[in-house]
């Protein structure tokens, strides 16, 4: 059943992180609907631009409608994952989607504010949920100096101005974390100390935290062995993850994990099995791969069992 994500964060604030997956295809929604059955998690899919393009927004989305006929013990939000206006627009405007993102983390504060708040009006009025985002994810690296780097990370003087002034319903926090599978360059985890204080500035206020793949060794290695190239991948500490949970951050972002699974299944499969062409033994390997993932993230998040 789709639900309200603002529901979803509702029950989960403080106690447990949603798990927010993208996905782009067929398989990918199947495995995320049996992973979070069998775990028992309610959990938000969410699509990006790419996605909505890479085969049909209309095709992406009717696949959603299928699995949840399919699966009608599912308990799940559908988002907008990084929408500009016209994106949120369009999925507002949709009626199908829970809630939306506008990323205008691009911009100067003020424009941040204008964009997002026209984006909130819209979807108030039809009852879609808005996450925005402050703050610049990525780039924070070692070699640049600490105050250059912090820079770009959420300023917590700014997030209750920006909360009141767009009236959006989730933030995105830059905390440390990047997108995509090289996330660190050396031993840097998360920024506690900028979610205790966006927490308290904002109490009961979910937050968002984007780039949370934890990029697991083991795949890396296999993929590697396999011919793979991924030199110096590495992801946010799992440990860490769910003690942001219990601190205010509500959704936890994951495409790159579902990412490697997918690619060390396929690159394993048809070195193992040069004389195959067919693309289901793989897919269905990949299935029960990704939905172990899910559930093994599910226990990570405390989202397991809440059902
Ligand atoms: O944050 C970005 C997500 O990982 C989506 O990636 O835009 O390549 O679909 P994508
Ligand atoms: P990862 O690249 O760490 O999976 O982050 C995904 C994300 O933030 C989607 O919005
Ligand atoms: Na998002
Ligand atoms: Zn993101």
């Amino acid at each position: 059943m789709i639900v309200s994500t603002k529901v979803l964060f509702e029950q989960a604030y403080k106690k447990y992180a949603v798990g927010a997956y993208n996905i782009n295809n067929a398989e990918q929604v199947m495995a995320l609907f049996r992973g979070n059955i069998n775990s028992k998690a309610p959990f938000i899919l969410q699509l990006s631009k790419g996605a909505r393009s890479y085969t049909d927004k209309r095709l992406l989305e009717a696949m959603i409608r299928a699995a949840d006929e399919i699966f009608p013990e599912a308990i799940f939000a559908v988002h907008l994952d990084h929408g500009d206006e016209e994106n949120c627009y369009d999925c507002i405007d949709s009626g199908f989607y829970s809630s939306v993102m506008i990323d205008a983390s691009g911009e100067e504060f003020e424009e941040n504010i204008a964009i997002t708040k026209r984006v909130v009006d819209r979807a108030h009025e039809k009852g879609v949920a808005v996450e925005a985002e402050l703050g610049k994810l990525g780039g924070v690296e070692e070699h640049v100096s600490v105050s250059e780097a912090d820079a770009k990370l959420t300023d917590p003087e700014q997030v209750e101005e920006f909360v009141k002034r767009t009236g959006c319903d989730s933030l995105a926090c830059a905390i440390g974390t990047s997108h995509g599978a090289y996330k660190f360059s050396g031993s840097q985890g998360l920024h506690f100390e900028v979610i205790e204080k966006i927490a308290e500035l904002l109490p009961g206020f979910p937050l968002v935290m984007h780039g949370s793949s934890s990029v697991p060794q083991d795949e890396v290695e296999r993929i590697n062995a396999a011919g793979g190239e991924l030199k110096g991948a590495k992801g946010v500490d799992e440990d860490e993850i769910h003690k942001a949970g219990k601190m205010g951050v509500t959704k936890v972002n994951i495409d790159t994990d579902g990412r490697l699974v997918w690619c060390r299944v396929h690159r394993e499969h048809f070195r193992d099995h040069p004389e195959v062409f067919d693309l289901r033994p793989a897919g269905k390997v990949f299935m029960g791969e990704y939905a172990k993932y899910i559930e093994h993230k599910n226990e990570v998040l405390g989202s397991a069992g809440r059902l």
